[in-house]
């Protein structure tokens, strides 16, 4: 028999659609060739129209790489940030400063909730900071930032503020002239829905400016200034860019915008919705609280007993991949990825998965339960 591809609803990658994987297997331009020099401008255009951004830089690399220039571009070695952590992926911006050199004093919030606003008040009334950073969605408990909140206090502290929106660009509203984002850091793999490999960074003026002050930084490859002006013409050298995957990211972000970004977020929003309701007819709750639950991933605590390496093995065997805990909720906890491109066939699929692999492994739910409700709610609109 023929083995099916299997659907990967971990949260990144995230399964990429058919336009994109087109544009994806286009010609290997030449990286300042009239026709590639196109696509890219219409993409960093578009990424600018999509974060309000006064300029962006799209390159080969990462997420972490993006953390990286973030900070590398506007915090110097002996200067503070302020850390605020709401999990695994908040965390890691304390040894990425302190490869920089730079101070990292944290804030930490307990798994599946967020940092009181009062305790980031209180830090920025106490400490001079050259930046600080928030998670938008925190991968790994599912936990969405206050933005406009923790915004405002940036302001009100003359702090600048750093945004990682890995998990939530694309399919979270991260205006940032409305809200007072001075850096988005983001990648290519989450609900933009293309492949891994790019680093995508969103800034304004102000950040730019703090760049200029810092006379030279400590990097070559992740300094913006190096970079900005082949973004403001693709058609100069500075590192060859991966020109198939910015095509992806060119048709995703065409993709977007042909959406619309309203009804892209109210997409996301309706989609988790669905997918919570499936979850919670069969009686399975989320880690995180119900104030800061974001809408691109749910994060799902595992019902009491239930082995993690055996349901994830169950659920490949039903073509389904979802991804386990990382750092303090390993074991606890599987994640399921619903962002980008997909829809409620996919969230359907796993949820029946969910429902047999749980049957498989011993647990009581009623057969159907789940997707049922999941399609109820959906069909509400
Ligand atoms: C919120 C968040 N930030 C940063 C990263 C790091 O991104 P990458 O794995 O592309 O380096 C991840 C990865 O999943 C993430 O979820």
């Amino acid at each position: 028999m023929m083995k099916q591809n299997p659907l990967v609803m971990i949260p990144g990658p995230t399964p990429v659609a058919e336009p994109i994987r087109q544009a994806l297997a286009g010609p290997t331009y030449g990286h300042t060739y009239g026709p590639f020099v196109a696509i890219y401008k219409e993409c960093l255009q578009g990424l600018k129209t999509i974060f309000q951004a006064d300029h962006v830089v799209a390159v080969g690399g990462a997420g972490t790489l993006s953390m990286e220039m973030g900070l590398v571009n506007t915090v110097k070695a002996g200067e503070s940030v302020l850390v605020i952590t709401q999990g695994y992926f908040g965390e890691r911006f304390v040894p990425l400063a302190k490869a920089l050199g730079i101070v990292p004093d944290v804030l930490t919030a307990p798994a599946g909730e967020r940092v009181p606003l009062a305790d980031i008040e209180a830090k920025l009334k106490q400490n001079k900071y050259a930046a600080m950073t928030l998670t938008h969605v925190d991968t790994s408990t599912g936990v969405m930032g206050q933005v406009a909140e923790v915004a405002a206090l940036a302001k009100k502290y003359d702090t600048l503020f750093i945004l990682d929106g890995v998990c939530a660009s694309a399919g979270v509203p991260e205006p940032m002239k409305e809200l007072g984002i001075d850096v988005v850091i983001t990648t290519s793999q989450k609900a933009f829905g293309t492949p891994p490999g790019l680093t995508i960074v969103a800034f304004n003026e102000k950040a730019l400016a703090r760049r200029e002050q810092m006379g030279t930084v400590a990097g070559y490859y992740v300094d913006w200034k190096n970079w900005l002006p082949i973004m403001d013409n693709p058609s100069m050298y500075f590192s060859t860019p991966p020109v198939n995957l910015i095509q992806a990211l060119a048709k995703s972000v065409q993709m977007i915008l042909e959406e619309g970004l309203e009804a892209r977020y109210a997409r996301h929003e309706r989609i988790a919705r669905s997918f919570r309701a499936g979850l919670k007819a069969i009686g399975l709750e989320l880690i995180t609280a119900d104030d800061a639950v974001a809408p691109t991933l749910s994060v799902i605590k595992y019902p009491e007993g239930l082995d993690d390496v055996a349901f994830r093995a169950k659920m490949e065997e039903y073509d389904i991949v979802v991804a386990g805990g990382v750092g303090p909720l390993k074991g606890k906890i599987f994640r399921v990825g619903h962002m980008g491109n997909i829809c409620i066939n996919e969230l359907v699929l796993t949820l029946y998965a969910v429902e047999r692999a749980l049957t498989a492994l011993g647990v009581k739910v009623a057969q159907g339960a789940a997707v049922g409700a999941a399609w109820a709610e959906w069909h509400k609109g």
